[in-house]
Formats: structure tokens, sequence, C-alpha cells
């Protein structure tokens, strides 16, 4: 593929961003300053960004209150210090419970148009409610326990008064506040987008030659698009989806068990969705190992190995894995520093 057609795969709706809130984004315009190269954010009708809101959203975020013992918090296994992720397998939630799919980061979250792994939530708000009842992650036995575990900490019941109306601190506000916060961590300005908008000899020569291998090799049939997570625009809900491995005889497949899982199939019990997977974003990726699903694949390098023989029926020499680690790591973004909200 020509440089100039897959730039063209590139497609950029950028963001727009005001005194570090996003405004209007997904609905295409010119370049405003802020963050450069990403898709846009979608904000959803009825769920409109304000700073009071991503205050309290910020604080439900980090309020390990919200969990069953009060020592589990989002940040706990979305740590927003370390890429937004946990950098362990697979998670460790209340009382020390694991589940088996490994935490993936929240930042850059609020450009995929489905959540989770498997893509089942639809949209981040869905996403927020999941964990805070799941057995191994918050632990609380249900929705309607942790609405009144919010009312019960004085200090909260004011911030939904005056952000959402009176006597709204319900659930679906808890969600949509902490969405609301999730939608500001969004990092762009990585030296690959510098290298597209601004500055052609912003990548090193071993991140351009690791850039040419990723598109010689067919990673890009996959890992597409403004955040090489797949084609925009895509509806609302609809993720980019694909088997993988489509290899599966490669030894790396077994050696990291990634064929244990069904993926999308536990959700849908559709034939055809056992392994299929939405199609993770190369944004940022470098700061969150272990990688996959399972968090079995430990190194960036070896992801790339695994990848290649899982997705592309590839054995890539050292010199191509260690150039397209290198142009990986020029996709890591700008993370604007979060500050410890002071909780009520
Ligand atoms: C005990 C660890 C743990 C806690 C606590 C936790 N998460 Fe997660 N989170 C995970 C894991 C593991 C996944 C992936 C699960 C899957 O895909 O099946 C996930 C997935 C997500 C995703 C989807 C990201 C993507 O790329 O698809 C978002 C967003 C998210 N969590 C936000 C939150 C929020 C908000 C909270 C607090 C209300 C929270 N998480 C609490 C472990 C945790
Ligand atoms: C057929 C589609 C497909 C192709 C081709 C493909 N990938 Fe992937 N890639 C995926 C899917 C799907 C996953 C997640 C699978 C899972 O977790 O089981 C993934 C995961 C990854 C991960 C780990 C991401 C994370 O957050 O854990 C990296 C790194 C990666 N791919 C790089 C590459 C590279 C480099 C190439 C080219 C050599 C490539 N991929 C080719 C579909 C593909």
């Amino acid at each position: 593929m020509k440089k100039s057609s897959f730039l063209s795969l590139l497609a950029v709706t950028p963001l727009v961003v005001t005194s570090g809130i996003l405004l209007a984004q997904g609905m295409g315009g010119g370049m405003m300053g802020g963050m450069r190269g990403m898709s846009g954010v979608q904000v959803p009708a009825d769920n409109p960004i304000t700073p009071a809101k991503v205050a309290l959203g910020k604080q439900l975020y980090f309020d390990a209150r919200l969990s069953k013992d009060g020592t589990v918090s989002c940040n706990s296994c979305h740590d927003l210090k370390a890429g937004g992720a946990d950098n362990k397998p697979v998670s460790t939630g209340v009382g020390g419970a694991q589940g088996s799919r490994n935490s993936p980061t929240v930042w850059n979250a609020a450009l995929h148009n489905a959540q989770f792994w498997d893509g089942r939530a639809p949209s981040l708000e869905e996403q927020a409610k999941g964990p805070l009842t799941n057995p191994v992650e918050m632990a609380m036995p249900s929705l309607d326990a942790v609405v009144a575990r919010v009312k019960g900490i004085p200090g909260y019941g004011n911030q939904f008064d005056a952000v959402f109306g009176k006597n709204s601190l319900t659930i679906d506000n808890i969600a949509r506040a902490i969405a609301t916060y999730e939608r500001t961590l969004v990092s762009g300005n990585s030296t690959f987008d510098n290298f597209r908008f601004t500055d052609k000899s912003a990548l090193s020569q071993t991140q351009w030659q690791g850039f040419k291998t990723f598109r010689e090799v067919g990673c890009v049939q996959c890992h597409m698009g403004p955040d090489f997570a797949g084609p925009p625009p895509l509806a609302r809900g609809d993720g980019f989806y694909q088997k993988f491995p489509l290899f599966a005889e490669g030894t790396l497949v077994t050696k990291y068990k990634l064929q244990d899982d069904l993926g999308r199939f536990d959700t849908t019990q559709q034939v055809g969705d056992e392994h299929v997977w939405r199609v993770p974003s190369m944004r940022n990726v470098k700061e969150t190992a272990p990688y996959f699903h399972n968090g079995m694949v430990p190194t960036l390098e070896e992801a790339v190995r695994v990848c290649a023989a899982g997705g592309n029926n590839r054995d890539l020499t050292q010199g191509e894995v260690k150039s397209i680690t290198a142009f990986l790591g020029s996709l890591s973004g700008v993370l604007p520093e979060q500050k410890m909200p002071k909780l009520p």
C-alpha cells in the first residue's frame, strides 16, 4: 500500500478542546488547537459535558467507597498514572478476587464505539455500571446499594443537585458523571501525530522503517484508522470486530492460551462470533503491558510477534519486530496530568 493511500485511511476528525473540556466533537470541522491527531469523541445528546459534571465524575472515579469494602476504585485497575491500566495480567478486585481479562486503558476509551475487549457495552455510560457490581471488581451487592452508599456520603448529594437537578442521585446519573470525566481522558499529540501533521522529521529512522513494515506486513488490515483500531466512522455501539487468531497453528498462539476465551461469542451466542474481538487501539500501547485479552503476553515486542503470527501468519525477523515496536512507541500521546481530587 502506498504511503498516501494509507494516510488517507487515517481520516481525522480533530478534537476540540476548550479550557480542558471537550465541547463539540464528532462533527468534523477544522483543527482548533488542543489535541492533534485523534478521531472525535462523541458526546451523547442526553449527557452534555459541563465542568461541574467532570469534577463530580472524577471524584466518583477515584472514590474507593463505591466498592463493597471501600478498598477498590476505578483508578485501582485503571491507574491514570500507570497508562490508565494496572500493568498486571489480570486485575485484582475486592478481597483479592481475580477475573480472566486484562484491564484495558481508560485513556482514549472515549474514542471507542463499543467498550470492553469484546465490545459488549455500547457506551461509557453503560460500561461504568458493570464494575460496580462485578463480584471480581468492586463487588457491590446491587446498583441500588451503590446509590445508597453514595447518598450516605455527605457532599455528593449537593453536587448531584447542582449538576443534574433535584433528587437526581440515581445510578444512571452516577454513570453519566463518570462517563463525562472519562471523555476528558484523551491523549493525542504523539510523535506520530506530529509526523503526520507538522513535522515530517519527527519519526526516527527505525520508527519510519517500522511504520512501513506495519503497512507491508498487513497489520493495517485490522489496526487502521486514526486510532489504529478500525475504520471510522462506525455507528455508536458498533465496534470493529475481527477474529483472532486467524492463524492458530503458530506455537505463540497456544503458548499464550489465546484460544481459551471465546470472546464475543460469550455475549452474543452467535455462531461465527467465537474468538471475535474488538480490534484494540495502538495508541499508548507501549504504556499498557502486559498484552492481549488475557494479559499473558508480557512485552510489546512479544505482542508484535504474536499478532504477526496469529493475524498475518508471519514469522517476523528480529529487525522487523524491533522497528515495528519502535513505531508503536511513537503512538504514545501526551497524558494530561491528573491530580487526585478532594473527595467529599
Ligand atoms: C478490579 C479491576 C477493575 C475495576 C475496579 C474497574 N475496572 Fe474497568 N475494566 C477492568 C477489566 C478487567 C476490563 C476488561 C473487561 C472485559 O473486557 O471483559 C475493564 C474494562 C473497562 C473499560 C473498557 C475499556 C476498553 O478499551 O474497552 C472501561 C472504560 C472501564 N473499564 C472503566 C472503568 C470504570 C469507570 C470503573 C469504575 C466504575 C472501572 N472500570 C473499574 C478492570 C476493572
Ligand atoms: C486479523 C486482524 C489483525 C491483524 C492482521 C493484526 N492484528 Fe493485532 N490485534 C488484533 C486483535 C483482534 C487483537 C486483540 C486479540 C486478543 O486480545 O485476543 C490484537 C492485539 C494486538 C496487540 C496487543 C494490544 C493490547 O492492547 O493488548 C498488539 C501490540 C498488536 N495487535 C499489534 C499488531 C501488529 C504489529 C500486527 C502486524 C504484524 C497486527 N497486530 C496484526 C487484530 C489484528
